[in-house]
């Protein structure tokens, strides 16, 4: 067995809750907060929920094996910057990991990959994990350039990380296709196997990647076992408790 195959094996699974800007009222966020915990007790996986930033704070979520994460922060340390929040903030909050590069942030909110970048060494100087976002979307897709696309994200993403003594493996890398992004349009597991194998020529070996679009119970299991990946990015699935506890369970 390889170096790689080896250190493969004995990551731990990594289960992402990505709840965008849902629920409307911390009492829904609680409820179903509290059911997830509950569902996982004995789980070998991480599991990480990410809400709304509003509901990170300690008295809604309380104590629990499941970990939190932001879904967002600016790249600035502090100051006069109206609406955003620090990576230092969701740490002293006791937020463990935060979501980097999401489409939506991409697509919505202008990121660019320059931003994310700074975005992710900030999230890691101030010693936050990252779930790193990537995809393409249809059009590149179809017009041949997936591999280029993932290529310029994952290069310019990560860069200067590694000259800067950041810790690079406190990344994990989600690909996402923008497609399959809450479209019932989840991409097959070759075509994953295939883009998660090229992601694993451009980054260390210690780094997770996961799979997220479209995730469901019923084809979760296979992205771990047959297209290889690390763990998975859930998003509409993720608010309904017993189908995100089905979707961990397939994972072990
Ligand atoms: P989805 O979202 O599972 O609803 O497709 C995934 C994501 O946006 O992270």
């Amino acid at each position: 067995m390889n170096l790689l195959a080896c250190s493969q094996i004995h990551m731990k699974n990594l289960i992402v809750a990505n709840w965008k800007m849902n629920p409307n009222s911390q009492k829904e966020a609680k409820e179903i907060f509290d059911a997830i915990r509950d569902g996982v007790k004995g789980i070998k996986s991480e599991v990480v929920v990410c809400p709304p930033s509003v509901y990170l704070y300690a008295s809604v979520f309380g104590e629990g094996v499941v970990v939190m994460g932001g879904q967002n922060i600016y790249f600035e340390e502090k100051g006069a910057f109206t609406g955003e929040i620090s990576a230092e903030m969701l740490k002293d909050l006791g937020v463990e990991y935060v979501m980097i590069g999401h489409s939506e942030r991409r697509k919505y909110f202008g990121e660019t990959d320059e931003i994310i970048n700074k975005k992710i060494k900030k999230a890691l100087e101030a010693g936050l994990k990252v779930i790193f976002c990537i995809g393409e979307t249809a059009e590149e897709r179809d017009a041949g350039k997936k591999n280029e696309v993932l290529e310029r994200q994952i290069k310019i993403g990560l860069r200067d990380i590694e000259n800067l003594k950041l810790k690079i493996e406190n990344c994990a890398i989600a690909y996402e296709p923008v497609w399959a992004i809450g479209t019932g349009n989840n991409c097959s597991v070759e075509e994953t196997k295939e883009s998660i194998d090229y992601i694993r020529k451009l980054i260390p070996e210690n780094i997770k990647v996961l799979y997220g679009g479209s995730v469901k119970s019923d084809n979760s299991g296979a992205y771990i076992k047959d297209a290889g990946a690390n763990g998975l990015l859930v998003g509409g699935a993720s608010l309904i408790p017993e189908e995100f506890i089905k979707i961990v369970e397939s994972a072990e």
